[in-house]
């Protein structure tokens, strides 16, 4: 078992001992290294519960048991804390156990459990917008960092494929295009149609009512309408399939709103059945003013389905095909409403059986001076920002390495762009709104992506330099903890399982970015009080090299799970 198991299991049946049946021994790491490695603050509660005094209790509960070889003092302070020190011995044993696991001790918590998780899920015929970036980020994230857990994740991309915008884009496509920007399609001029058709049908009754004929021609499965539309998912999903690769993003499955078209029907009709749906003014609604959620469309007056029609039947069919413990989506706060509706529809209907259905949304991101547009108003594009990213840190990489070949520059200054993006994004808790600037994300300073990546590499550096002058692997000698910094740089390291854990737990990426920016400041002042390679000693230098190496791998696999990618030399 890991120190952290054992010192819990130690407190707990100290606890069990002194005041039976109380369920006492959390511990959680101390605020102030002063007063111990780890404290339980389990006592007060206890203590008052059973009509004790807390610091009698926790007194009793050091003392019941002889003290385990992990621990080197366990002591009262305050009111009733009980402070526990680990012994330097065991630490050091946890952080090799840790790095010799290419898991690096996470508990597969979620082995024999399967998570679908719905992100990114951009609209077909219009470009990912900035307003994506944070579904696709934070999802991705989370994604990996459930698969760390041990869940089997079903990562699904539910495109928006289908609605009433396609007889507006099919005529669109058809008037207002060449033949030549047909054959050479793009998400930007499926774009610029859209707008221009949509306006036609605001003066032009005529037009809107062909839009209507080639929407229903299309729903009705017309040959020609449908090769029209398959063309614009096509196009789509090639662009947003670069972004994606950009990203390092991929999906298990490209499950569109289009997929669950035969079952809106039924969906309907089970909703009826229940007497859950009712009419109003032609259309179909479930009203859930008792619940405070308003009233959701499920059949408009013209027979058309829509988005929570479409939400409920996907939650059936995942739920019939995958039967998973969860399903989780990621999407902008402004969706909160919708969420809340389908979740409340499906419950009723009795349709998750087991599976736990989970909203993660997450705040806008902003510039300093407004929302993330250009002058013209139009919304800044997703690849438009990838590309000043990588631009940006270009400059950065070309003026401190311009002897580098000209291959490695340019992935160098995309990895460092994509990090900064993805890590301005992470690092903050997904419920706030962010304001992005540039100078902070890329910032080689301070709690940004490079700044950690920076680390990375320059650990990458120190353990092949320690390969090439000494001559053997880092991780061959004993880790013997000498130094406060390496004490406390170790004891951070055994927290790594917690914080992937609390960080699948929580659906927030942004733990496991707070985790990895304490760990290298945590390094950085281990580096500057404890030399490593000109150490007092052979003994002592291959003790701390290994320690930099377990440093290297757990910082190495927290920006992996982040989607962080990890150059080798910066
Ligand atoms: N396509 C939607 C949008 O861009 C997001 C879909 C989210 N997923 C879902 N199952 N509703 O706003």
């Amino acid at each position: 078992m890991d120190c952290e198991g054992l010192a819990k299991a130690w407190l707990a049946a100290a606890f069990e001992a002194v005041v039976p049946g109380c369920g006492g021994g959390k511990v959680v790491p101390s605020k102030d290294s002063r007063f111990g490695d780890w404290q339980c603050n389990d006592a007060m509660g206890i203590a008052k519960r059973a009509g004790k005094n807390p610091r009698e209790v926790a007194q009793a509960v050091v003392q019941a048991l002889p003290l385990p070889e992990i621990l080197e003092k366990a002591e009262v302070a305050g009111p009733g804390f009980i402070n526990l020190t680990l012994s330097r011995k065991a630490v050091a044993a946890g952080v090799e156990a840790l790095a010799a696991d290419p898991k690096l001790g996470v508990a597969q918590r979620g082995a024999g459990e399967k998570v679908v998780i719905d992100y990114s899920s951009p609209n077909v015929a219009k470009p990912m917008h900035i307003g994506h970036i944070r579904s696709t980020v934070i999802g991705n994230a989370i994604d990996r960092i459930l698969r760390a857990l041990g869940y089997e994740v079903i990562a699904d991309n539910h495109l928006g494929d289908w609605g009433t915008q396609f007889g507006i884009l099919i005529m669109g496509y058809r008037a207002f295009l060449t033949d030549e920007e047909r054959a050479n399609l793009t998400v930007e001029l499926l774009e610029k149609v859209y707008v221009q058709s949509y306006g036609r049908t605001k003066d032009d009754p005529a037009w809107l009512d062909r839009c209507r004929e080639e929407l229903v021609k299309l729903q009705a499965g017309d040959a020609e309408n449908r090769a029209v539309w398959e063309r614009f998912i096509e196009i789509s999903l090639k662009e947003f399939g670069r972004i994606y690769a950009r990203l390092g993003v991929k999906f298990d499955l490209y499950r569109g709103e289009s997929y669950y078209q035969p079952t809106l029907g039924p969906t309907v009709e089970a909703l009826r059945a229940q007497g859950l749906a009712t009419q109003s003014e032609g259309a179909w609604i479930v009203d859930l003013k008792d619940a405070g959620l308003e009233v959701a469309i499920v059949q408009k007056r013209d027979g058309g389905f829509n988005y929570t029609t479409t939400d409920i039947a996907t939650v059936k069919s995942r739920v019939e095909e995958f039967a998973p413990a969860r399903i989780i989506y990621v999407t902008d706060e402004r969706q909160q409403l919708h969420f809340k509706q389908f979740f409340h529809i499906c419950g009723r209907l009795g349709l998750c059986g087991k599976t736990l259905l989970q909203h993660v949304w997450f705040g806008l991101m902003r510039l300093p001076e407004g929302t993330f547009s250009t002058r013209q108003g139009n919304v800044i594009k997703l690849e438009t920002l990838l590309d000043e990213a990588a631009a940006r840190a270009r400059k950065i990489v070309d003026e401190s390495h311009p002897d580098w070949p000209e291959a490695e520059r340019a992935a160098l200054a995309e990895a460092i762009g994509i990090g900064a993006i993805k890590y301005a994004d992470l690092s903050h808790d997904p419920t706030t709104m962010i304001v992005f600037t540039w100078d902070k994300a890329l910032a080689l300073e301070g709690n940004s992506g490079p700044y950690l990546q920076y680390a990375n590499a320059r650990l990458n550096s120190l353990l092949e330099k320690y390969r090439a002058t000494v001559g053997q692997e880092p991780d061959t000698q004993p880790l013997a903890l000498g130094t406060e910094a390496e004490k406390a740089l170790a004891l951070h390291l055994l927290q790594f399982p917690n914080a992937i854990q609390r960080a699948g737990d929580l659906c927030k990426p942004s733990v496991l970015a707070d985790y990895l920016y304490q760990l290298s400041q945590l390094y950085s002042s281990f580096y500057q009080s404890s030399p490593v390679l000109k150490a007092e000693s052979e003994a002592v230098r291959d003790s701390r090299i290994r320690l930099c190496s377990a440093v290297s791998k757990v910082l190495r696999g927290g920006l992996t799970l982040l989607g962080i990618p990890t150059p080798e030399r910066i």
